[in-house]
């Protein structure tokens, strides 16, 4: 049976860090994080106990968009290394018996890639058609071809000089949208995913796959009332994105890429996918028998207001979308947005309520890098910005710019791009003493870092530390079912839910409040772990919970665990 077939394979027990090696280690004092950098501190993310490593891109690009404009993936850009700095990382991964995870950006290349220069040379070249040209409107086609805007805002479509034709772009002008509906573009897309997997990639990160494919008769979107998309709802900038975001060819194509992947040796991997919608449209992408994308992400945990019913809403409506053998996934930030700290009012303690939630409740989990020490967001002005998406909203006053961040959205995507923080060294321990990282390191370092907080049972890491650990033994937490307690056997503040496999079962209770509250329990329990020290177990039967205090329990006939 399916469901047989499909338990348990790694990746739906994994957890997943996210690494953008751009900014986690940069070896040869470039300012520029690279490849070495990253084997150099396997150790270091072996004993935090992640499991999977998803690397954002580190291939030949113009670094228009910090890699996600690439030119050609045949090369490794000469700032992250070489292909052999690449095939050590992969094995030395392999040999701690950790996976590699890449990402890959099927919907658009860099205008510098080889095809489009062609594409933009000859207009009868077979290149021309890998793009999405067409003629415009109006008198000599100087009117774009429709009204399909970008997915950040502006129009979708740009003029080319020579011919008079328009191409389209989902993000931003210098990213062409590829021709998902030329076989020939597709394929050669499917080969180069064909060439990772069979070097030994585990799995693939699939950047904007829901912009994939677009109406193939260029009907003009409807209108709409939305100013601003959000996780849930893609339409925005007053316009309801039906033909051009969330096609069923990009719902169906997902399955066929599961296959094609699947039909590789070597596996089982995953594919996960960013997309954005409601739910019951995010788990079409999954397919209706769990034959397509094995995961997707779910960006709603990045906005939930931080109480706890809030959260067993979230957890509510993710066990009713994504039931077994499905998976919700768990995202607190990652490149693109504001790092989740900011909303709790850098509080650690409230970061490791989040994190506790993050690494047992059911699902996959993707920690970006820094979340586990507490990085937070740097604020930057948008006139010196990198990002060229900050450049399109230059005209966002900085009041506004930090009232949207901490609402999770990043105008100016530096904010959480800034460097790893590994010590109290100059440059936090991320560039050789001297020389300048790419974007300025948080002036927090001397005391937001991985070696003070290596020394600190009770810091934000030795939390992650400790959890991802448990999470590692205990098949409850990394394979068993979820059930939310009632809300009305539990104070207001209290978030609970039971994780359970086979005979094991453990309790999470987690106090969203600054405040001391008791917790009655219907059966004795045992501690196995608490963000604080001394236990507050009155008798088996009652829990004094401290503020923003998280526990796990267990039966006390399960023993006491590590
Ligand atoms: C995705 C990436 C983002 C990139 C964009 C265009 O959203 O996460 O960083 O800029 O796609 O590739
Ligand atoms: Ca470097």
């Amino acid at each position: 049976m399916v469901a047989a077939q499909a338990e348990n394979p790694w990746w739906q027990k994994t957890t997943v860090y996210q690494i953008y090696p751009r900014s986690f280690l940069d070896t040869n004092g470039d300012g520029v994080g690279d490849l070495p950098g990253i084997l150099s501190k396997l150790d270091y993310l072996c004993e935090l106990g992640v499991e999977t490593l998803w690397l954002t891109p580190f291939f030949d690009s113009p670094q228009r968009d910090f890699g996600y404009d690439i030119r050609s993936y045949g090369q490794v850009a000469p700032e992250h290394g070489t292909w052999a700095d690449f095939d050590e990382l992969l094995a030395a991964v392999h040999g701690r018996g950790m996976r590699l995870v890449l990402d890959m950006v099927l919907n658009h290349t860099s205008d510098q890639h080889p095809w489009f220069r062609e594409a933009l040379r000859r207009q009868d070249s077979q290149e021309r058609d890998f793009y999405i040209f067409r003629p415009g409107r109006g008198k000599d086609g100087r009117l774009p071809p429709n009204n399909w805007r970008s997915m950040i805002g502006p129009r979708g479509w740009h003029r080319d000089p020579a011919s008079g034709e328009w191409y389209f772009a989902s993000f931003l002008p210098f990213q062409p949208d590829l021709n998902h509906r030329n076989p020939k573009a597709q394929q050669a897309m499917l080969a180069i995913i064909e060439g990772f997997l069979r070097k030994g990639v585990d799995g693939l990160r699939l950047d904007i796959f829901n912009a994939l494919y677009k109406d193939a008769g260029f009907l003009n979107n409807p209108p709409s009332l939305r100013p601003l998309p959000s996780e849930d709802n893609a339409d925005g900038f007053f316009q309801r994105n039906r033909y051009t975001i969330n096609h069923p060819d990009s719902i169906a194509f997902a399955r066929k890429l599961r296959e094609f992947v699947d039909n590789i040796p070597g596996g089982p991997r995953f594919l996960v996918g960013e997309v954005f919608g409601p739910p019951a449209l995010l788990r079409a992408y999954c397919g209706e028998r769990g034959d397509g994308l094995n995961l997707v992400f779910l960006f709603k945990s990045l906005r939930t207001e931080f109480s706890a019913s809030a959260f067993h809403d979230l957890i509510a409506e993710y066990e009713r979308e994504f039931p077994s053998p499905l998976l919700p996934t768990w995202v607190l930030g990652n490149h693109d947005r504001a790092r989740y700290i900011e909303r709790v009012g850098d509080d650690p303690r409230r970061a490791k309520v989040l994190a506790t939630l993050q690494l047992t409740a059911r699902g996959v989990p993707f920690l970006y890098q820094g979340e586990e020490i507490g990085l937070t967001n740097l604020d930057l002005p948008i006139s010196s910005a990198l990002d060229p998406l900050a450049h399109t909203y230059r005209f966002v006053p900085p009041w506004l710019q930090r009232r949207l961040r901490r609402q999770g959205v990043l105008i100016n995507r530096d904010e959480c791009r800034t460097p790893m923080q590994w010590s109290t060294a100059d440059n936090a321990g991320f560039s050789p003493p001297g020389t300048r990282p790419w974007l300025p390191v948080h002036p927090n370092y001397p005391w937001t870092n991985v070696a003070v907080q290596q020394a600190d049972s009770q810091s934000l890491l030795s939390h992650y530390r400790s959890l991802l650990k448990l999470r590692r033994q205990l098949p409850s937490l990394h394979a068993g079912s979820l059930t939310l307690w009632h809300p009305t056997n539990l104070p207001h503040s209290v978030l609970g839910y039971r994780r359970q496999s086979g005979s094991e079962s453990v309790d999470v209770l987690l106090n969203f409040a600054p405040r001391i509250v008791e917790v009655s329990l219907p059966e004795p329990r045992q501690k196995l772990y608490s963000t604080h020290q001394e236990s507050l177990l009155l008798d088996g039967r009652r829990l004094r919970l401290r503020p923003l205090e998280c526990v796990i329990l267990t039966s006390p006939s399960q023993g006491v665990g590590p």
